[in-house]
């Protein structure tokens, strides 16, 4: 199964770094190495064995854009999937934000004549640059800005940098998008979770470390109002970024940072990258504290399990072979 994926917004806004990283094995450092696309870049990227991305990497230079709304106006936007609109939050200069917002209106309405199922999904990125105290609000009003502008088209935004984890967990909720049978697998994962006690069950898929699945179990002892906690949860849900330093961490309905995911494959796309220059392999990790057991390691050829546990009287050995009886059930 094909899904083709446009990715679009201006020069420099980040698109290349962004595939650079979550699909290669870039780190955020290397991304200053990269040059203009030329044109569009194309890749295929098979993901969990029988979907394979077909990556549209579409340089963001005026002429190019000219190309695609024009003469190449069919070719670019038909039979898209996704398509994910880049916005440089670079500076913030007014000028070139209401320039972008014109152009991703354009591409829109090419859309819309093309595809009109394609899911659309809006990435504020290089976040990092904004000040931390104001990077909610600023979020909150673009994101105003372009649902006005999208004019009655479903939009799905996300705040991102290169430089933290909201990367990979946009990239996880645009691929979560595209999974055939994503609710028998989670229904297949609460089960698994539910057997062995497990407080958490996640799985990645095995080259990007994406979130493909989760399963999470609620807890009754949430320390913050459950109004307070439905608010920041709403907030995670839209693709705000993280509350700065100063202000209250977010917890789910699990008690735990929702942000943990992403987080995870940022870390664990660090690892491998560390043990690919001691020319060793990651296989899988077993961590104990005295809140928690973790332990991850391959699923199936295409994914990885994690697998939390909060009760000290579950062996993680027990986890290990229940891991090993279920593989086949998840291929
Ligand atoms: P074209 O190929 O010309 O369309 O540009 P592009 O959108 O592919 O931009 P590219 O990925 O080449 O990135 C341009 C610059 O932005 C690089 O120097 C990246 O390191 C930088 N960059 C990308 N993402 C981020 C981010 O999240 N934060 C910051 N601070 N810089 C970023």
């Amino acid at each position: 199964m094909k899904k083709k994926i446009l990715l679009m917004g201006r020069s420099g806004s980040g698109k290349t770094s962004m595939r650079a990283l979550v699909f290669s094995a870039y780190r955020a450092a290397d991304t200053d190495r990269l040059g203009q696309t030329l044109d569009v870049e194309h890749s295929h990227v098979r993901f969990l064995g029988n979907l394979v991305l077909n990556l549209w990497d579409c340089g963001g230079q005026q002429s190019y854009m000219d190309n695609y709304l024009d003469s190449q106006r069919h070719q670019v936007f038909s039979a898209v999937g996704v398509l994910i609109y880049v916005f440089d939050l670079v500076g913030e200069d007014s000028e070139e934000w209401d320039k972008d917002v014109r152009s991703y209106k354009e591409c829109l309405s090419a859309l819309q004549d093309n595809s009109p199922d394609a899911h659309v999904f809006c990435l504020l990125h290089k976040m990092d640059l904004v000040d931390a105290s104001r990077r909610r609000s600023v979020y909150a009003s673009r994101v105003e800005e372009l649902r006005r502008k999208s004019e009655g088209t479903q939009i799905n935004c996300f705040a991102t940098s290169i430089w933290d984890e909201t990367i990979y967990k946009a990239w996880s909720k645009i691929i979560h998008t595209l999974i055939p049978n994503v609710t028998d697998l989670e229904r297949r994962l609460d089960y698994f979770a539910r057997a062995n006690g497990a407080k958490e069950v996640v799985i990645f898929e095995r080259t990007t470390f994406l979130v493909i699945s989760k399963s999470t179990e609620r807890s009754n002892d949430l320390s913050k109002s459950e109004q307070e906690r439905q608010i920041e949860m709403k907030m995670e849900e839209e693709g705000y970024p993280p509350a700065d330093s100063t202000a209250t961490v977010a917890i789910d309905e699990s008690g735990l940072y929702p942000g943990r995911f992403g987080k995870i494959s940022q870390l664990i796309k660090g690892l491998r990258l560390a043990c690919s220059k001691l020319q060793s392999q990651f296989q899988a990790i077993e961590m104990r504290t005295n809140a928690f057991s973790a332990y991850l390691d391959i699923l199936t050829p295409n994914t990885y399990i994690m697998v939390i546990t909060a009760d000290p009287k579950i062996e993680l050995s027990a986890i290990k072979l229940n891991t090993q009886l279920v593989r086949d059930h998840f291929e």
